[in-house]
């Protein structure tokens, strides 16, 4: 069985202090997990990534960046690098948000320099993918996330997709308060298990973690994670407080027989 994992997408939130004092009591309120159930990432904004690090060092919750920047260094003003992400702390990057190719222009030939990017500097990619509302209404949900795997995932062998995770994030249901039905998501993760066993091995399509993502909340958490399909979850607004987001982490371990 494939063990899931949680993540907690900070976004554009928090400043040092309130970033240290939730991931605090995140790690109080994980006391009686064992890692070996289940992971735990955390992404804060970068000005945040080294102080949560120095609280989770010796800890299992594993910290995420929610952005990279290709180039190992340069002028690049703004940017940041892999090798600086890993500086950081951090194991993890989150790729290709909907939210950052909506607002800030990323594509999936960015996505793909970004993923060669990380895997070549040792940082594990959470690679987003999801339809809009307008493209699930037109019945082209499936065409839409095959052509951003197909283009993320150019010239990623199947060693480097063994790193990789995958989040599936329907547009309409992040932020928004309207989840995806259990089925509903579960459909879309299948079909992705089954491209990516196409494009790569069944072996690295059978191990793949699938996250789900999109108003995931402590009382949706356990139907959608016993879908044969959902390994996990990536979670906005509920990771923002230690007990909606340790609550999830118990719902999961709950789906899986755990707890
Ligand atoms: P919400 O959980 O706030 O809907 O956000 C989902 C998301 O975008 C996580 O990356």
């Amino acid at each position: 069985m494939r063990k899931p994992i949680i993540a907690g997408n900070w976004k554009m939130h928090k400043t040092v202090a309130e970033s240290v004092e939730l991931v605090n009591g995140l790690k109080a309120s994980l006391g009686n997990v064992s890692p070996q159930d289940i992971g735990v990432v955390v992404a804060p904004v970068y000005t945040s990534l080294y102080p949560v690090y120095e609280v989770i060092r010796d800890h299992w919750i594993k910290l995420s960046a929610q952005n990279l920047f290709w180039e190992e260094k340069g002028a690049y003003t703004g940017e940041i690098s892999p090798a600086m992400l890993k500086d950081c702390g951090c194991s993890y990057c989150i790729i290709g948000h909907s939210e950052r190719r909506q607002y800030f222009g990323e594509t999936d030939e960015s996505v793909n320099k970004k993923i060669r990017a990380a895997l070549h500097f040792g940082l594990l990619p959470i690679v987003c993918v999801g339809e809009s509302l307008e493209q699930r209404e037109k019945g082209t949900t499936f065409q839409v996330i095959e052509k951003q795997i197909r283009g993320g995932f150019t010239d990623i062998s199947p060693l480097q997709m063994q790193k990789v995770i995958l989040a599936y994030e329907p547009i309409w249901a992040i932020g928004t308060g309207r989840t995806a039905t259990p089925e509903q998501a579960n459909e879309v993760h299948a079909f992705i298990r089954n491209l990516i066993s196409q494009i790569f091995e069944p072996q690295t399509s059978d191990e793949l973690c699938i996250q789900y993502g999109g108003s995931v909340k402590p009382d949706n958490t356990e139907s959608l994670m016993k879908q044969p399909d959902i390994d996990g979850a990536l979670v906005g607004g509920a990771s923002l407080k230690a007990d909606s987001f340790a609550s999830i982490v118990m719902g999961t371990l709950q789906a899986y027989g755990k707890a």
